[in-house]
């Protein structure tokens, strides 16, 4: 039996370099060809009328906690929920984080996430490695992850006792890390400092969860991201400061790129679109809980990370999707410090962004760039994902450029019982969704069949030789 042709007429094909009128041809699972409309031939099994719609890469978030155990609870989103979230909203890629339990070893830990999430996931799914508990025997594993395709090892700055590393074991890791060509994804805020600032905040009485916005200030982010830039240059190795909310952490980040070192910028639609002003009143607040926390509007933040995407100095845009429904919030009323933090996000990553486009902040190549191409390469998954070419995966949104829609808990997918983008209204929507061939989303349906979604092996940061100076 011969594989399935599909051709995507009529389209504007937009990559990370440009947008233009052509059609794509697939056969299978790949891309086989970008031509001039009409010159396709004919002798399809199908066709799909793109007329008026962006024919984008299917995209890549590169930051995702599916079924994440954490403070005595587990992230609401199975990777069945997750995933099918994501491909409704355009994403046809998660690297998620694989994590080591303290007094564990990294195989153990990737074993346990790879159970999880096979036979679950709709679509294609690698892992990170959250590295919590750092010794000889935890570096010496390092190149056994590289080896399945674990090519990026997360650590922490923040949450001592849980994930933290202090600077020794921090600069061992990026030694190890530099030394196989792995690059470092680090959770950039100062945790030591700022469990003081939480204890006297709750010590005052200070206990509704606004104070957890409060007690993580943007200095403390800042002030780790230049920490580990320092001890990066040291050890030579690659580095991600994840989920960057503030202007100040940023800055810390341009400072060392435009340095010459190989460190990337990731930012999260949380930190592009939220603010401390949106907070509701009181322990509803709790919906808006994540760590870094979420910034002053009015400080500028919003506008520096957006101008950021706009110049190119944020490489990616990637969601930290760690959704707790309203129960498992609750347990932190009378204790901020017990809200586990996290927002779902992940099914509205390509809209939110592609929002910059429409406020005209953005151009439409640099929307894809930041929510695929650059994620695809600084994960290893570049050209498989991430990009619309010739021996491409066939991962393709035919995206709406007007479709508007309002974001709710009453209409998402996300197994979360409320919406912290709720009422917002967004131009633009994913319609039909291909992941390797096969549409999952048919014009806002969802038809994926389940567990189809396939574990990626990895490879190294593709933009390390444009960041390394000799
Ligand atoms: O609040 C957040 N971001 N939770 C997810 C875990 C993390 O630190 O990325
Ligand atoms: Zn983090
Ligand atoms: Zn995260």
């Amino acid at each position: 039996m011969g594989t399935m042709r599909t051709l995507i007429s009529n389209g504007t094909v937009v990559t990370a370099s440009t947008a233009v009128e052509a059609d794509v041809i697939i056969d299978g699972e790949h891309i086989v060809g970008v031509v001039e409309p009409g010159t396709a031939g004919d002798g399809f099994d199908r066709v799909i009328d793109a007329t008026g719609r962006y024919v984008i890469p299917g995209g890549v978030d590169m930051h995702t906690h599916m079924e994440l155990p954490v403070s005595g609870t587990t992230s609401a989103d199975t990777y069945e929920t997750g995933t099918r979230a994501a491909a409704i909203g355009g994403t046809t890629t998660i690297v998620d984080y694989a994590g080591q339990t303290r007094g564990s070893t990294l195989a153990a830990g990737l074993a346990e996430w790879m159970g999880r999430a096979e036979g679950h996931s709709y679509i294609d799914y690698g892992f990170h490695m959250m590295v919590t508990d750092v010794h000889e025997g935890t570096l010496a594993e390092f190149p056994q992850m590289m080896g399945v395709g674990v090519t990026t090892f997360k650590l922490f700055t923040a949450y001592p006792g849980v994930n933290l590393s202090d600077d020794r074991q921090i600069l061992a890791a990026m030694q190890v890390a530099a030394s196989i060509g792995a690059t470092i994804m680090m959770h950039a805020e100062n945790g030591i400092a700022i469990d003081l600032l939480r204890d006297e905040a709750v010590a005052r009485g200070e206990t509704d969860p606004i104070h957890h916005l409060l007690t993580r200030p943007a200095s403390m982010e800042a002030e780790a991201v230049h920490r580990v830039v320092a001890l990066a240059e040291i050890a030579g190795c690659p580095l991600v400061i994840v989920h960057i909310s503030s202007q100040d952490a940023l800055a810390e980040a341009v400072v060392a790129r435009d340095g010459g070192l190989p460190v990337f910028a990731e930012t999260c639609p949380q930190y592009l679109w939220l603010a401390q002003e949106d907070l509701p009143e009181g322990f509803e607040a709790a919906k808006f809980v994540c760590s870094p926390p979420l910034r002053r509007r009015s400080e500028g933040h919003q506008a520096a990370l957006w101008s950021g995407i706009d110049t190119g100095r944020v490489d990616a845009v990637a969601t930290d999707h760690c959704p707790f429904t309203w129960e498992q919030k609750e347990a932190g009323r009378g204790d901020f410090r017990k809200i586990p933090n996290g927002l779902g996000v992940v099914e509205h990553r390509v809209d939110l962004v592609y929002q910059g486009v429409v406020e005209g902040w953005i151009p439409l190549t640099r929307w894809i760039d930041v929510i695929a191409e650059t994620p695809a390469k600084i994960s290893g998954l570049y050209p498989k994902k991430g990009t619309i070419a010739p021996g491409s995966d066939a991962d393709i949104v035919i995206y709406n450029p007007t479709g508007s829609h309002v974001l709710s808990a009453r209409t998402h997918h996300m197994n979360l019982d409320y919406s912290v983008f709720e009422g917002a209204e967004v131009g633009g929507s994913a319609e039909t969704v291909l992941s390797r061939g096969e549409v999952i989303v048919d014009r806002g349906v969802f038809v994926g069949e389940p567990g189809r979604g396939k574990y990626l092996v990895r490879g190294t940061n593709a933009l390390l030789p444009e960041r390394i100076v000799e």
